[in-house]
């Protein structure tokens, strides 16, 4: 196997403290030797052993690709209008992921699977290199096991929501449909998903069904994540605690009691800023749950509705000035955090035997990301060693 030796690297993010610098495991002047798709080294300039290809990063940042644990991609159609709407005054519903329904159902499966390619190479271009993705527009038996196949085939980490919201046909059956999500639809969907996930929201999941789901997939082998306290307080967060979910993601409506659950389990907060910035909505307090002692970790919610950004880089500019985190700590929750998120242990960190995902900015150091926000500083990204920017 082919060893690269990336050098002159100003400012290294490994996220192993025992390596270098702060939690950030900062290492400067630095070099990573990458071995077939794992890093092998990492270290200071003058200690990088030889290897048989040589990088020069110009004296620029290196990092962890970012890990995006929480995006809706595999939809068709988009909702400008509604956009629109919300942007003369209208505030944002779930009703509106009906519209995407039926815009999905209508796709072949060609267009749905261009779909997520395109905004997995979009996510790519600005760094992510670990992309978890839902079904949930399609609510259907048949729908959903469809769109967690076509995920499959293009992301390791899947997760099912078929309770993302009661569909238009059982409305008046919301029973039936809780029904179908824990039974066939279950069935149908368990072998291709690795999670399960539920909108528990009024309007969409009430905290009874959503146990009852979420319990019916862990049977299944599917570790539970929650979309809890998104749009009002609930019982999402604290349900989450209870039932060992590997993240409570939106976290916008928080008690003292939440913050307290999330500060001593081992459920991630997962904080997804687009969707405060898209629907206008208050923002996630991080630095509340950081104070807390709550593992924070950064994800976009790519989704046509509330949250329709891929880039990492632009979660990160939000959250530090509008959410109380410093740089460090968001660069942190978009990389460590995510795998966290995602419990793994491979990716979100450069150390040795860690995945080889890297990022390259253009910029002296990850400080930039928030210091220069909309600019696009990604300049290389490799993924499993290989370069893929
Ligand atoms: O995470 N909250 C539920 N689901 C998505 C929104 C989906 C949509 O509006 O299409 C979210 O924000
Ligand atoms: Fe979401």
């Amino acid at each position: 196997m082919a060893t690269t030796v990336i050098t002159n690297i100003s400012s290294l993010v490994t996220n192993d403290p025992s390596l270098g610098a702060g939690p950030l495991g900062l290492i400067e002047d630095a070099a990573v030797v990458v071995d077939g798709d794992r890093v092998a080294w990492v270290g200071t300039v003058g200690g990088a052993p030889a290897a048989d290809e040589r990088v020069d990063a110009g004296g620029r940042a290196v990092l962890p690709g970012f890990v995006d644990s929480h995006s809706h991609l595999v939809f068709a159609g988009d909702r400008t209008a509604e956009f629109n709407a919300r942007m003369s005054g209208r505030s944002y519903s779930a009703g509106g992921i009906r519209v995407t329904v039926a815009a999905t159902r209508a796709a072949s499966d060609e267009e749905l699977a261009a779909n997520l390619r395109r905004y997995l190479r979009e996510a790519l271009r600005q760094g992510t290199t670990t992309l978890e993705t839902k079904s949930g527009y399609g609510l259907t038996v048949e729908q959903e096991a469809r769109a967690l196949r076509i995920a499959a085939a293009q992301t390791d980490e899947v997760t099912y929501l078929g309770a993302h919201i009661v569909p238009p046909d059982h409305a008046d059956d919301p029973a039936g449909y809780v029904d179908l999500v824990t039974g066939p639809m279950l069935d149908a969907c368990a072998p291709h998903a690795r999670w399960i996930d539920v909108f528990c929201e009024k309007g969409a999941f009430d905290g009874d069904q959503a146990r009852t789901i979420l319990t019916a997939g862990a049977a299944r082998g599917l570790v539970p994540r929650v979309h809890a306290n998104q749009l009002s307080y609930g019982p999402g967060v604290q349900l989450a605690v209870e039932l060992g979910a590997a993240s409570a993601d939106h976290c916008t409506h928080l008690t003292d009691a939440d913050v307290d659950a999330l500060a001593s389990g081992d459920t991630v907060a997962t904080l997804l800023p687009g969707a405060e910035f898209s629907t206008r909505a208050q923002w996630p307090n991080a630095r509340r749950l950081l104070d807390a002692g709550a593992t924070v970790a950064l994800s976009t919610d790519c989704n046509p509705g509330s949250s329709f950004t891929s880039s990492m880089p632009f979660c990160v500019a939000l959250a530090v000035r509008d959410m109380g985190m410093t740089p460090d700590e968001a660069v942190w929750a978009a990389t460590a955090g995510g795998a966290a998120a995602l419990r793994r242990t491979d990716i979100g960190r450069l150390s040795p035997g860690a995945r080889a995902d890297l990022a390259l900015l253009d910029a002296p150091s990850h400080v930039h990301l928030a210091y220069r926000p909309g600019v696009p500083l990604v300049s290389a990204v490799w993924r499993r060693g290989v370069r893929e920017l």
